[in-house]
């Protein structure tokens, strides 16, 4: 189960960026980095952070389908986020006992989820569906949930989001962008 609550959206766009942005977080103090099936090197960028950086965790986000899934885990990904729910991504995830955070917003959703044997959903994108008000409502209902909120976080809402216990972590690319601003002026 991911501990880290702090889940940076990394996009690879050329695979000679991995470690500069890999070592950036993990100067930051950041131990996990979500790296997306945005990119063509995403896969090879996987295998590189896994190779290189073993004391972090790293997954695999954007993952559609269970073509990107097989891909992601065979390169070693740790845990699995999607933007919405695939039942052959979480089904592929089960069978190898590896997390898969899918993206649920709506109570129809999250029950599909739950059928799944899902607890812990990624709420994307997190400042369109309502922020934490929309996830405090459908807490009400689904007890036993626990909430990724990822798009539109920022420094100026982070804290509000990891003071709720119900927040399992806080997904998103400023940490990767503020990361990176500081190796670049130190
Ligand atoms: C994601 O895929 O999780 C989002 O693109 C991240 O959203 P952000 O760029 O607003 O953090």
């Amino acid at each position: 189960m991911m501990m880290e609550r702090l889940i940076p959206v990394v996009v690879v766009k050329d695979l000679k960026e991995t470690e500069v942005i890999l070592n950036a977080l993990q100067r930051e103090g950041i131990g996990c980095a979500e790296i997306t099936f945005r990119t063509a090197c995403a896969e090879e960028a996987i295998r590189l952070a896994v190779q290189k950086f073993p004391q972090m965790e790293i997954g695999a986000g954007t993952v559609i389908n269970g073509g990107q899934c097989r891909r992601a885990l065979a390169a070693g990904a740790k845990f699995i986020v999607s933007p919405g729910l695939s039942e052959e991504v979480a089904e592929l995830c089960r069978e190898r006992n590896v997390p898969y955070y899918p993206g649920c917003v709506t109570p129809t959703e999250i029950m599909r989820a739950i059928a799944l044997g899902i607890t812990t959903v990624k709420f994307f994108p997190a400042n369109v569906y309502g922020g934490l008000k929309a996830m405090k409502a459908l807490a009400a209902p689904f007890p036993q949930i626990k909430f990724i909120p990822t798009g539109g976080v920022d420094g100026s809402n982070l804290n509000e989001f990891l003071s709720w216990d119900k927040i399992a972590a806080v997904g998103g690319s400023f940490m990767v962008k503020e990361a990176l601003e500081k190796w670049v002026k130190s």
